[in-house]
């Protein structure tokens, strides 16, 4: 059989009727096929960029983890109800706990503070608020508790998190520890509070003794308002060094009766253990000593070429401190009749601002002047060293 014949049945059966639907149904099943087939092949297709798509934000979110977790700061997330979905080692040291994934609601800490040492309700904490507002939380700060006691002052910055439709599905949180920083504030604060107190304490020393001292002549007057303050100065100078951390003692007393020291058989004789004064302390002794210093110079054992001075101190019985002084070998003494600013000055700095007692006893060979007070007034307190 030729071609032509195939092509004329051909030709005749697709012309009849019956030949025309069939060949309609052929082309039709053909065409479904076809299409099935490009639907299978498209849904493959799909599936495996989904699949890759799905592998990728997966590597993706394993990768930001890793870069939260190794963020210094403390990183968190929650869902819209405020529950944790994820938080960063940064976060877990912070906290010193760790919070229960999808339970735990707000913040992981252990306990919340308000700046001013309130109790903080985790559902009223920055991040409650920027979650229940739907709103970014900014300037605000808190102190979280672990649970073995130790605080930390943070910064939060609560974020909301929204989808496409900007509804809100949670909210990041990052808490910058600012304790460092806090203590640090506190530090300056008390240490220039101190030097505000010192200086106005100076300024009234300084008036009394411009108002009080009295002198027979104008360069008599000069100089003991001079000396004054120079003893005031030396006490200063000292603290200044320490950075107001105090001032020792025996430097104090070294200072003050240097003149009388030079010698190879020195005058003045100290001794005592070692003390760091606090800064009231070393202002109020250093002001004593020289009024006791003037005074010997003045009236008693060295305002002679033989005259000594013993100068003793230490802790006594009941935290008591006592320092003694007694002049031998000067003039003979007798009980004053007056009472001039010297003496007053000792009386006045070492009761009122040290609450202490001083005692005056004028014995024919030289004065002794004891004073007695509670050693904690005069040592430096441990929270001023800087
Ligand atoms: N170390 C001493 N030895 C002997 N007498 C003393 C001694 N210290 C003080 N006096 C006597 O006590 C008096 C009172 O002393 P105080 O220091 O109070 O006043 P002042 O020295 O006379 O004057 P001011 O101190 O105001 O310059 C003195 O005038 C002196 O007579
Ligand atoms: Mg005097």
């Amino acid at each position: 059989m030729g071609s032509g014949f195939q092509v004329e049945q051909f030709f005749m059966w697709a012309t009849s009727e019956l030949a025309t639907a069939e060949f309609e149904r052929i082309v039709e099943a053909h065409n479904r096929t076809v299409l099935e087939d490009e639907a299978r092949l498209q849904l493959e297709s799909e599936i495996d960029a989904h699949k890759r798509i799905e592998v990728t934000l997966r590597e993706r979110a394993r990768r930001f983890r890793e870069l939260l977790d190794a963020l210094p700061a403390a990183v968190y997330t929650t869902d819209a109800a405020g529950r944790i979905t994820f938080y960063n080692r940064a976060a877990v040291e912070m906290w010193g706990c760790r919070p229960e994934l999808g339970q735990t609601q707000w913040c992981g800490s252990w306990r919340l503070y308000w700046p001013d040492g309130r109790p903080m309700r985790h559902d009223e904490c920055p991040m409650a608020v920027a979650l229940k507002e739907n709103r970014t939380v900014r300037g605000t700060e808190a102190i979280a508790e672990r649970p073995d006691g130790t605080r930390v002052s943070f910064i939060p910055y609560p974020t909301p998190l929204r989808d496409g439709s900007g509804a809100l599905i949670g909210a990041v949180n990052m808490l910058v520890d600012i304790t460092d920083r806090k203590q640090f504030e506190e530090r300056v604060m008390m240490l220039a509070g101190e030097v505000v107190h010192r200086a106005n304490n100076l300024l009234a020393v300084v008036q009394a003794t411009v108002r009080l001292t009295e002198a027979r002549t104008v360069q008599e007057l000069k100089e003991a308002i001079q000396g004054r303050i120079q003893a005031l100065g030396h006490a200063h100078a000292l603290l200044a060094q320490s950075r107001w951390s105090g001032a020792e003692l025996q430097q104090l007393v070294e200072d003050e009766l240097a003149p009388y020291r030079r010698s190879q058989e020195p005058r003045a004789r100290l001794s005592g253990p070692k003390l760091v004064l606090d800064p009231r302390a070393a202002q109020s002794m250093a002001m004593a000593l020289h009024e006791l210093t003037t005074n010997a110079a003045k009236y008693g054992s060295l305002s002679t070429p033989a005259g000594t001075v013993e100068i003793e101190w230490d802790y006594g019985p009941n935290g008591r401190f006592v320092f003694r002084w007694a002049e031998a070998r000067g003039p003979t003494v007798r009980s004053p009749r007056r009472r001039g600013f010297g003496t007053s000055v000792i009386v006045g700095m070492i009761r009122d601002q040290l609450d202490g007692d001083v005692r005056f006893e004028w014995r024919k060979e030289g004065l002794v002047c004891e004073i007695n007070l509670p050693a904690d007034k005069l040592e430096r307190a441990p929270g001023i060293s800087a």
